[in-house]
């Protein structure tokens, strides 16, 4: 048994589902999982030519993957339902295909209501915040405690050791981000589950079945949420508007700024990436302008070459292989 990791190494809408979409498009894998966060997220997937947004099924279903919501993650039941809806509707076959861990968390209304009401965080209000602090307060619901999610439990461990696994692949589909990690990100703004590896671990596999690691990046950075995080310079808003950076969630605006390369080298070293995917490249083409925070400075580079030759450079001295993908191309796993 074999599992291949995708994490966000910046404040989430690196375009992890693309990279998920075309990771999952070759066959290679078994089973996909998604293993923190819930409705907050949003994948935006464009499939056989159509962009699909999916908040908590993971990417598998798009290709007849058994696809798995983790016992990390928390469950909004009447999303969940309207998102099978939603898939059905758009030809995507969910049945058979999606489970949900027994051992899930359900958000529920009461967290919803008071998600609803925070103004300090910026959060998505889908309850999120909420119901993982009844879930370590010990006041939670799980999914088996639901009798309308009957048909779609899933045992992780009678899934994944109590039968053959030897030929078993994984995508393992991180939401959320590192700069928005519980622990790692710039709290308190930030969401209230692991976003690393680390959190693959807990919902139930072991250290040594991780194979791969890609840590998805953007060419510059995004943000949403109420701290200020956009400089006052117009160049940001050209980027937002050639980038098209609106929540997939919520519809609001996402704060830009350049690509913050000390986070970057945090979240891969502390993650173990062996692939950085960054995806938009050809936004900044658009702006005509390549700049990288780094070390207190900003770097300033005169064309896409040099800003990428510079990326692929400080990434080599890491042992980090790098991708470079544009909009709305597919991103090539490569090797
Ligand atoms: P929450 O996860 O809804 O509690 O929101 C906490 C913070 O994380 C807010 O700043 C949200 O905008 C941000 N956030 C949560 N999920 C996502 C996501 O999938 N993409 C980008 N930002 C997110
Ligand atoms: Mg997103």
């Amino acid at each position: 048994m074999k599992i291949d990791v995708v994490i966000g190494l910046q404040y989430g809408d690196e375009g992890k589902g693309k990279v998920c979409h075309s990771l999952l498009k070759d066959g290679l894998y078994t089973h996909a999982i998604r293993f923190n966060g819930g409705g907050n997220a949003g994948h935006t997937i464009y499939h056989n030519g159509k962009k699909l947004i999916t908040h908590l099924i993971p990417s598998g279903v798009f290709f007849g993957v058994k696809s798995i919501i983790g016992p990390g993650c928390v469950v909004d039941t009447h999303n969940f339902f309207k998102e099978l809806k939603y898939l059905e509707e758009n030809g995507i076959k969910t049945e058979g295909l999606v489970f949900i861990a027994k051992n899930a968390h359900l958000v529920q209304e009461i967290h919803i209501d008071e998600d609803g009401h925070d103004t300090s965080i910026g959060t998505t209000k889908t309850g999120n915040g909420p119901c993982y602090r009844d879930k370590y307060a010990r006041k939670g619901l799980r999914a088996e405690d639901y009798d309308k999610l009957k048909p779609y439990l899933i045992d992780v461990y009678e899934e994944f050791y109590q039968q053959d696994n030897s030929n078993f692949k994984i995508l393992a589909e991180g939401a959320q981000a590192f700069g928005l990690d519980i622990d790692w990100g710039d709290y308190p703004y930030v969401t209230s589950s692991h976003c690393g590896v680390g959190s693959v671990l807990n919902n139930g596999f072991n250290h040594k079945h991780i194979n791969k690691v890609y840590g998805i990046i953007k060419a510059y950075e995004t943000y949403v949420g109420a701290k200020k995080f956009q400089p006052e310079e117009e160049i940001f808003e050209k980027i937002q508007q050639e980038g098209q950076e609106f929540g997939a969630t919520t519809g609001r605006k996402r704060q830009c700024n350049w690509i913050d390369w000390d986070l970057i080298l945090k979240a891969s070293r502390m993650n173990g990436v062996h692939r950085i995917v960054m995806n938009k490249v050809d936004i900044l083409n658009k702006v005509q302008a390549w700049k990288i925070k780094h070390n207190g400075k900003t770097l300033e580079f005169n064309s896409e070459s040099e800003f990428v030759l510079w990326v692929k450079k400080e990434l080599s001295k890491e042992d980090v292989r790098v991708s470079f993908s544009y909009t709305p191309h597919d991103f090539d796993v490569g090797d």
